[in-house]
């Protein structure tokens, strides 16, 4: 791991909306990972990810619910005011929970005011198409960038009723072009699609003149996002085909837990060289 202080070993300079709008233009790839914590967004920035997305899969991965459905603003707030701390480089992209934009655009502005005032992100990410074109436009006018999420969108599962791949009939293939295009109408700054057909991902990148980043949509996309526990191999509960294991934290934790736990009953630990 690298010791040099932060501002030396950042990659480059500072990711915004319009640079990442850059690297859609020069074909660069963008590289995106959820944190909820400030250790782990001080760590994906040291490692020069792109774009930080507090997102609401918090519910699941640091909550253990079900569903991201119960997941509040405050706790939304919470996450994003410790990630905004740890993060120097990347784009802090904050997830709005569900029902915090649903009602009106008034409740939704405000709510996207508090993300960014009271939590310190630069843009947040709302759930859905057309129907919240209204609600992008209002928050966009007053200088909030809007992320939007198309595919699978988790906060929708009671109204899907599983978490498999989406768009796969071209009924709904349809909308989720239509729902892209209208969203970059409406002055969305980047897409994330989420399982859909590779093919359809594809076409949706090429569609727009935004980023549009990936989550188990193919390497069509401009950009791949992952949440971070699944990745790191800590969230196991589910392991979708499209996430990809970069390490096994999960078992390496289990181990150092196992470990501690018998050298403490053993009376093993501390030693001499660790008291004073
Ligand atoms: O909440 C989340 O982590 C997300 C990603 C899966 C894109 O929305």
């Amino acid at each position: 791991m690298s010791t040099q202080p932060r501002s030396e070993s950042s990659k480059s300079r500072k990711v915004t909306t319009r640079s990442l709008r850059q690297m859609k233009e020069r074909g660069d790839p963008i590289a995106a990972l959820t944190a909820y914590d400030f250790l782990t967004a001080e760590l994906l920035d040291r490692a020069g990810i792109d774009v930080i997305l507090v997102g609401d899969s918090a519910g699941m991965v640091v909550q253990g619910l079900d569903t991201t459905v119960g997941v509040t603003m405050e706790q939304m707030l919470y996450h994003c005011q410790v990630v905004s701390r740890g993060v120097e480089r990347a784009l802090v992209v904050g997830d709005m929970p569900f029902m915090s934009y649903q009602v009106n655009a008034d409740e939704a502005l405000r709510n996207a005011g508090r993300m960014v005032k009271e939590a310190g992100v630069e843009a947040v990410k709302l759930e859905g198409g057309q129907s919240i074109c209204g609600t992008v436009r209002r928050i966009v006018d007053v200088g909030i960038p809007v992320m939007g999420h198309l595919g699978l969108t988790p906060q929708s599962i009671h109204k899907f009723g599983t978490y498999q791949v989406r768009a796969t009939e071209p009924e709904e293939a349809d909308e989720v072009r239509r729902d892209a295009l209208a969203l970059a109408e409406a002055g969305a700054f980047a897409l994330v699609i989420e399982k859909v057909p590779a093919q359809l991902a594809s076409e949706v990148a090429r569609s727009v003149d935004i980023p549009v980043i990936g989550i188990g949509a193919g390497a069509g996309c401009d950009g791949q996002i992952l949440v971070t526990q699944d990745m790191l191999g800590l969230y196991t509960r589910f392991h979708p085909r499209f996430v990809r294991r970069y390490a096994e934290l999960g078992n390496a934790m289990l181990g150092a837990f196992e470990s501690y736990q018998r050298d403490v009953k053993a009376r093993k630990f501390p030693s001499a060289d660790e008291s004073y």
